[in-house]
């Protein structure tokens, strides 16, 4: 008989919910059963930018066929605001203006979704309209109002650094933002209790905070809400906070009416009325010398932020946060700005901010190695932080476990990136319509939030009499892995196979205060939590069996669903039994919290990040000239995870992560009208990767040789976000490829995303036609 036990931490193994993913049979929100007599919601929403509503006729939505009710601001009996800041910048309903095409002005509660759908269009609205600011440069232009406090990160003196360096280039990039087209939209559904009691069904990465909200928009204790989630189809940053406006619209109905309701909006109201990634403009001047090592840079990074503050703060910061990625700068300043426009409150995606930082920071390299005929790599190369007095960032923290050199010199070397570096550069000299481009681009991205205190996790484990297992944790479930993860690590703890242990689905009344399962740190935290609930269950075991067999604790081992005491070699589910028969506790709460972090956003310095995760790809393209058309031929990717907990699900996160990365930077453009309609909203205009999009090469491998020198679950690394940011080396490659027609001499200045017909314009741009 084998040793191993099956799931246990570093092994392969698939998804807990792959088989009924694949099959049809996992349950998501909108096939739970519904209770008997639940109505559905719909959202009305505002045809005007920026004004005053003047009159709201609802006449016509109320008679509409199969109309139960419809609600409006007057009918919250708490605070009309779902802000997750405290700023209560962030109505349920519009109270008396609106800030944005889409804003949500009332919900219609009918018999079918279908005739609440047909009924929200019927309201007849009168607007006093102004003319809205749509986008950073025109925020900036009127004035530059922010949605929340901007940050500065500075060290040593930029400014005389700047004047006294050889060389010196400004410029500006324009970075676009990006829709999360999660597969399963936003919804919610509440069934109401007795007294003020609620329940709410929710797709969302922060149950905690939609019990909240739903709490303050009913006017009462967090202690009557409980809000449930087994799994979402997708959230990537999109559902940690802007599920909030459909619960607490569901709870309100559901409350007044004492049925349970459900809401659903279609995509495109969902892609209309919800926040996505940020887009920035980046302004750089940045000082270097000969050799391509960077003296100095000062740069700014505005963002449109929409209407309200949601996480613009924090997702600005880390954008400045991650404008260093591996590099050293010796004087550096960096300041964000968070501008209010009038379009949808913009949110968390994938990275946080930091991709938009990490892309500005990218071009600043790029701009230096054109100027210089470098190859970018060299001048990556030349900066990368290592050792003493070359290890310090902007925010004051010292890198100390930066693997980057050792991993790109790997990569450079399994993709062969010199030699097909020099055939792309000879297929360039002879090939008149097709050119090719080749780009190596790294990775440092910091783990933890930086809201210190969301550092912490709870898990709750109960073992029953029969020998399994449920296990409770903070952390949801969006297809990322973490409820397998978890699973792994408590099988680890106890040696018993993972078919012994079951993860429930997240809810409020079982773990209370977690933190969004976001920054990628849900295994990180909720693995460490979940582990010191299975100690303590495992110490109360040992403690009974060894004074049953009269054996001392250090002979006891928990070795392939056995407990071994010296002789005895006890299975598992018999000494569950035992102990339950001789009355031990078998459940416990376990906790974590991440120690040695902090800091100060005031002064802007501090520990930030317990650690940094790294990786590299280098992306292969090919562009038409004429049409501005490409591919993306090959792709080799080298990440770094620390000790993988399951090698399986790691590659897909980084596979998927490099794929949505791609399309961020390449295809998925969003386009407003003057009047702040926003028209890209179907995938009929809205183009994210397909299969056909795919590398053709695709060579992902994990680090097989690092490990976490943080005390992490195992010795693992975060994974969620940071290879997303693999994918700049597509856009850099893409840069490449358009260079080669002015013959390389200037930095193209390719902003994203580049589309074919941005590669077509800045083509013919180099081309001087
Ligand atoms: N993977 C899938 N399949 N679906 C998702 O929605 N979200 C990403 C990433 N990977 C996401 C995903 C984001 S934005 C984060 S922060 C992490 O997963 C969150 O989960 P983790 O902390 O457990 O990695
Ligand atoms: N990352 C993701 N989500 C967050 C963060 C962060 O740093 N801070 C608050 N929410
Ligand atoms: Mo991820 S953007 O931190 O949800």
């Amino acid at each position: 008989m084998s040793e191993q036990i099956k799931g246990g931490t570093h092994q392969p193994i698939e998804h807990e919910s792959a088989h009924k993913h694949v099959s049809g049979r996992a349950e998501y929100l909108d096939d739970m059963i519904e209770p008997a007599g639940t109505l559905h919601a719909y959202l009305g929403l505002s045809t005007c930018a920026r004004g005053k509503i003047l009159a709201m006729d609802l006449d016509a939505v109320r008679h509409a066929h199969g109309v139960v009710d419809v609600l409006t601001g007057a009918d919250i009996p708490g605070e009309n605001d779902v802000s997750p800041t405290g700023l209560h910048d962030e109505p349920v309903f519009a109270k008396g203006e609106v800030h944005f095409y889409g804003q949500p002005l009332f919900a219609v509660v009918a018999k079918t979704r279908d005739q609440a759908r047909r009924a929200a269009h019927l309201a007849k609205i009168d607007y006093a309209g102004e003319a809205p600011f749509l986008d950073v440069k025109s925020a900036l232009a009127n004035g530059g109002e922010l949605v929340t406090k901007p940050l500065r990160l500075k060290r040593g003196e930029p400014a005389p650094a700047l004047e006294k360096a050889p060389m010196r280039i400004k410029g500006e990039m324009e970075i676009g933002g990006q829709d999360h087209f999660y597969l399963e939209g936003h919804i919610a559904m509440a069934v109401p209790g007795e007294d003020d009691d609620v329940t709410v069904f929710s797709s969302t990465q922060h149950p905690t905070e939609i019990q909240h909200m739903v709490g303050h928009v009913l006017g009462v204790s967090a202690n009557a809400v409980n809000v449930h989630v087994r799994r979402m189809g997708g959230g990537f940053g999109g559902k940690e906070t802007q599920g909030s406006l459909f619960a607490a619209v569901v709870a309100v109905a559901a409350k007044k009416l004492g049925v349970a309701v459900k809401i659903r909006p279609d995509r495109d109201d969902d892609m209309v009325a919800t926040g996505k990634r940020h887009d920035f403009v980046a302004s750089y001047d940045v000082g270097f010398d000969a050799d391509g090592k960077i003296l100095a840079v000062d740069a700014e990074f505005a963002a449109r932020c929409g209407f309200s503050a949601d996480l613009s703060g924090p997702v600005t910061d880390r954008a400045l946060f991650h404008a260093d990625n591996c590099y050293f700068i010796p004087e550096v300043e960096l300041r964000s700005k968070p501008l209010k426009t009038n379009t949808v409150s913009n949110t968390a995606f994938r990275g946080f901010g930091g991709p938009q930082g990490m892309l500005g920071g990218e071009r600043m390299i790029e701009e230096i190695a054109y100027a210089l005929g470098k190859d970018p790599l060299e001048v990556r190369r030349a900066n990368f932080y290592g050792g003493e007095g070359k290890n310090l960032t902007p925010y004051h923290q010292v890198v100390k476990d930066s693997i980057i050199e050792r991993i790109v010199d790997e990569l450079e070397e399994s993709a062969d990136y010199q030699d097909r570096r020099e055939a792309v550069l000879e297929f360039n000299k002879t090939s008149r319509i097709l050119k090719r481009g080749i780009a190596l681009t790294p990775v440092k991205f910091g783990i933890s939030f930086t809201a210190t205190w969301y550092n912490q996790a709870g898990a709750l484990l109960h073992v029953y009499s029969d020998g399994s297992m449920q296990i409770n944790h903070g952390g949801t479930e969006m297809g990322q892995g973490l409820y397998t993860k978890i699973a792994q690590v408590v099988a680890d703890e106890f040696q018993v196979d993972i078919a012994n242990i079951k993860v429930t689905a997240t809810r409020t009344d079982k773990i209370p205060n977690t933190s969004a399962t976001a920054a990628s740190s849900g295994t990180d935290l909720n693995g460490m939590a979940a582990a010191d609930a299975a100690q303590q269950i495992k110490g109360k075991l040992v403690a009974f069996a060894t004074e049953k067999y009269g054996v001392g604790p250090a002979e006891a081992r928990f070795i392939n669903n056995h407990l071994h005491l010296g002789e005895h070699k006890i299975p598992f589910a018999d000494l569950v039994k035992d102990a339950y028969m001789n009355r031990v506790q078998l459940s416990a709460t376990g906790f974590y919290k991440t120690p040695d972090i902090h800091w100060d956003r005031d002064s802007g310095k501090g520990t930030p990040f317990y650690y940094f995760s790294y990786g590299a790809a280098v992306s292969e393209v090919v562009i038409d000239t004429l049409t501005g058309e490409y591919f993306v031929e090959r792709v080799d990717i080298l990440h770094d995870v620390g000790r993988s907990i399951n090698e399986a699900i790691d590659k897909g996160q980084v596979e998927g992560a490099f794929v949505q990365g791609m399309g961020w930077l390449t295809t998925e453009e969003l386009w407003w009208l003057k009047d702040g309609q926003l028209k890209t909203h179907a995938p009929s205009t809205y183009k994210i990767p397909v299969a056909s999009d795919r590398p053709r090469q695709f060579n992902v491998n994990l680090v097989n040789w690092s490990e976490n020198t943080a005390q992490t679950i195992r010795r693992s690394k975060a994974v969620g976000e940071p290879p997303l940011m693999l994918a700049i080396s597509v856009l850099e490659a893409l840069s490449m490829a358009v260079a080669s027609v002015a013959d390389y001499k200037t930095c193209p200045r390719l902003d994203s995303p580049a589309t074919p017909e941005r590669i077509l314009m800045a083509v013919q741009r180099l081309k001087g036609n």
